[in-house]
């Protein structure tokens, strides 16, 4: 097993995966290691939904925008917030459970905590992981594939295997130290020099590993991909499923 410092300076997301699974025994471990971890108000407003059948893999690959790679994962997981559980303790009491905003951010937050856990546990015994937020393309069908109950909503998959170390890409740089982390005052200074310095490592990277992309490899992308706002239909998605985002 390897320390977390380890761990967390080795992680790659894994795509690629060989055909072994993973023993209940193992898998278990882990989601109760990450069960551990800190939690809002000890609400623990999440829940794991464990999906190994091969037929149901493939239709959540489908769900998750088509991501065909995650059909060879030996498990997905889908990590969700849940008020649900919340909304029944209340009801012991004769009350109902706050529809704010603040739920859905500590729920989320929960959530987002104990996936992390996850991961990390899981790649400390060697298995590899991505996380999948194509999972909130199409929030409905998929609340309705795992039969959620009102008030809970996956976050993220995470798709969970033994690592085909052979196909596995390199480690993608991250932007330079400075550009995220400020001493005692937050400060803008050089971020513009340090965005380019990081559009040509990230170039670099790309062209090494085979991917395709514009010259500004990281500002371009993102200009590209976040400037229209992605998933328009998730404040009404998530209204749906019992949410309030106002
Ligand atoms: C919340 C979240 C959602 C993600 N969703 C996807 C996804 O749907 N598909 C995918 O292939 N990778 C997904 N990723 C993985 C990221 O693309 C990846 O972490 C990032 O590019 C950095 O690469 P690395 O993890 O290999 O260092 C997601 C990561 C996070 C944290």
């Amino acid at each position: 097993m390897k320390s977390v410092m380890q761990t967390l300076k080795d992680h790659v997301s894994i795509r690629e995966f060989i055909d072994k699974p993973i023993e209940d025994d193992l898998l278990m471990e882990l989601i109760d290691t990450a069960r551990r971890s800190p939690t809002s108000s000890n609400m623990q407003a999440y829940s794991f939904v464990v999906i190994r059948d091969r037929q149901r893999i493939k239709h959540i690959a489908s769900l998750a925008g088509n991501q065909k790679w995650i059909e060879n994962a030996a498990a997905f997981i889908a990590i969700c917030a849940d008020t649900y559980r919340l909304q029944k303790a209340a009801e012991i009491h004769e009350k109902n459970l706050a529809k704010n905003f603040e739920n859905f951010l500590v729920s989320s937050v929960d959530a987002a905590l104990v996936g992390m856990s996850l991961s990390l546990a899981a790649e400390s015994v060697g298995l590899g992981t991505t996380m999948v937020g194509g999972i909130r393309n199409r929030p409905i069908e998929v609340a309705r594939f795992l039969e959620l109950p009102e008030g809970v909503y996956v976050v993220f998959g995470l798709a969970i295997g033994w690592p085909d170390w052979q196909r596995v890409k390199p480690k993608k740089p991250r932007l330079p130290q400075e550009a995220v982390t400020h001493q005692e005052t937050y400060s803008a200074k050089g971020l513009e020099k340090h965005i380019e310095d990081y559009d040509h490592v990230l170039y670099d990277y790309y062209t090494m590993t085979g991917r395709k992309s514009p010259k500004a490899a990281w500002s371009g992308i993102i200009a590209r991909r976040f400037s229209e706002g992605r998933r328009p239909h998730l404040k009404k998605d998530l209204e749906e499923l019992g949410f309030i985002l106002k």
